[in-house]
């Protein structure tokens, strides 16, 4: 396995198109990242550019210490698998295996202990002289994956391979890749559209816009530090509730006044604002649905964070309750439990744990603080 490293790449397309712009990222061997973004952000085309399917415009990419950018495919020792991972029809599964290894040049043996490796590793033996359309979706996903195990590759590269699988597949699926790699001590990028899977999956997460890195980090940091407030919406479910708010000061405490609330914050969170000059200033700010309180205790103890709320929807979900509620004429989403005795129509008193919310600039979108 190998380490990578993207230097300042940039992909302008020949439409004058700009997918990627100025990207760069050291990738440790052995590391899981997971590249994450809306359609269009330019996940792909990074894959892409790494495996060799698409010319550079500018920058340079290190596969260990080789420079690859004027290599093929074939020389850059990856493995890529897509979405629809187009297994040949009339190949076995073994044979499909074996495709991408005798392109190589190696000893009938070798191959064939390479093979036998990854199937037992995948628990596919049994299955290895069958044809894909006698193969459940979930085997063919697993031979797949052997295909590209067999070749021992530097870096495994994979674009959205969960995609056509329902969730609970999905879910499966997910666990064995993960297992996996971790067994081969494997360095793979994984491009997702879907941010739990990213969560669950990446040591590193890249969250991307635009073409744009928005910023690379553990999924812990992603989540409770957000760089800018695209991060802060994109990561998380339900999202994050945002709302305007202007900036006043009393003393060392900032209040956050949006319609006719006034939400007080402690001295330690208002010094970012007060500091940074947003006294008197439209803000941006955050708040998750696991930090707005219903619970009497928590509202009678926080007069200061306290607003009333009109409850639109209540979304039983089993163990938990989305509780939708408006605040003047802005949604926002919290999480309780079921014993929540309040329904739609009903008005009650909210607390934001103010300790826990984010700020941003209204303007640049970036973080003044997190929580
Ligand atoms: N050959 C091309 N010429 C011009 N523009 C292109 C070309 N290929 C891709 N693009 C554009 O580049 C952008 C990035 O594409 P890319 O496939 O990397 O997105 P993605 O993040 O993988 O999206 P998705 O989640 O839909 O797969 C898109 O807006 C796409 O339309
Ligand atoms: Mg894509």
């Amino acid at each position: 396995m190998a380490s990578l490293s993207l230097k300042n790449i940039s992909k302008v397309f020949p439409n004058g198109f700009i997918a990627v712009k100025d990207f760069s990222m050291e990738i440790e061997d052995g590391e899981f990242v997971v590249f994450i973004g809306p359609s269009g952000c330019g996940k792909s085309t990074i894959l892409r550019m790494i495996a060799g399917l698409e010319d550079i415009t500018a920058g340079e990419i290190y596969i260990g210490d080789r420079l690859v950018n004027d290599l093929e495919t074939q020389e850059r020792d990856v493995a890529m698998i897509f979405q629809n991972y187009m297994l040949y029809p009339n190949l076995s599964a073994y044979e499909n295996m074996a495709f991408g290894l005798k392109m190589r040049n190696i000893g009938r043996d070798e191959m064939d202990q390479a093979i036998r490796r990854a199937a037992e590793i995948l628990d596919i033996t049994s299955i290895l002289d069958k044809k894909p359309r006698t193969l459940t979706r979930a085997q063919q996903q697993r031979v797949a994956l052997g295909r590209a195990m067999a070749k021992d590759p530097k870096v495994f590269l994979l674009d959205e391979p969960l995609m056509n699988l329902d969730e609970k597949l999905r879910c499966q699926m997910r666990r064995e890749i993960k297992r996996v790699q971790e067994k081969l001590g494997a360095t793979v990028i994984y491009v997702t559209d879907d941010q739990r899977e990213a969560m669950d999956l990446g040591t590193r997460i890249v969250v991307m816009n635009d073409g744009v890195v928005q910023q690379i980090g553990t999924p812990e940091e992603l989540y409770e530090k957000p760089a800018n407030k695209f991060v802060a919406g994109y990561m998380g479910t339900p999202q994050m509730n945002m709302f305007e708010a202007r900036v006043e000061q009393d003393g060392k405490r900032a209040v956050l006044c949006f319609s006719d609330h006034r939400v007080l914050l402690n001295e330690e969170r208002s010094a970012p604002l007060l500091e940074g000059g947003y006294a008197g200033k439209e803000i941006v700010c955050g708040v998750r649905p696991e930090d707005i309180h219903t619970d009497r205790e928590f509202v009678a103890a926080n007069p200061d964070t306290r607003v009333e709320a009109v409850v639109q929807v209540y979304e039983m979900l089993g163990t938990e309750v989305f509780l939708h509620f408006q605040v003047s004429n802005t949604g926002f989403i919290t999480r309780t439990g079921t014993e929540s005795e309040a329904r739609p129509g009903d008005t009650i008193a909210v607390c934001l744990d103010t300790t826990r919310i984010h700020l941003f600039d209204k303007s640049t979108e970036i973080t003044i603080s997190n929580r």
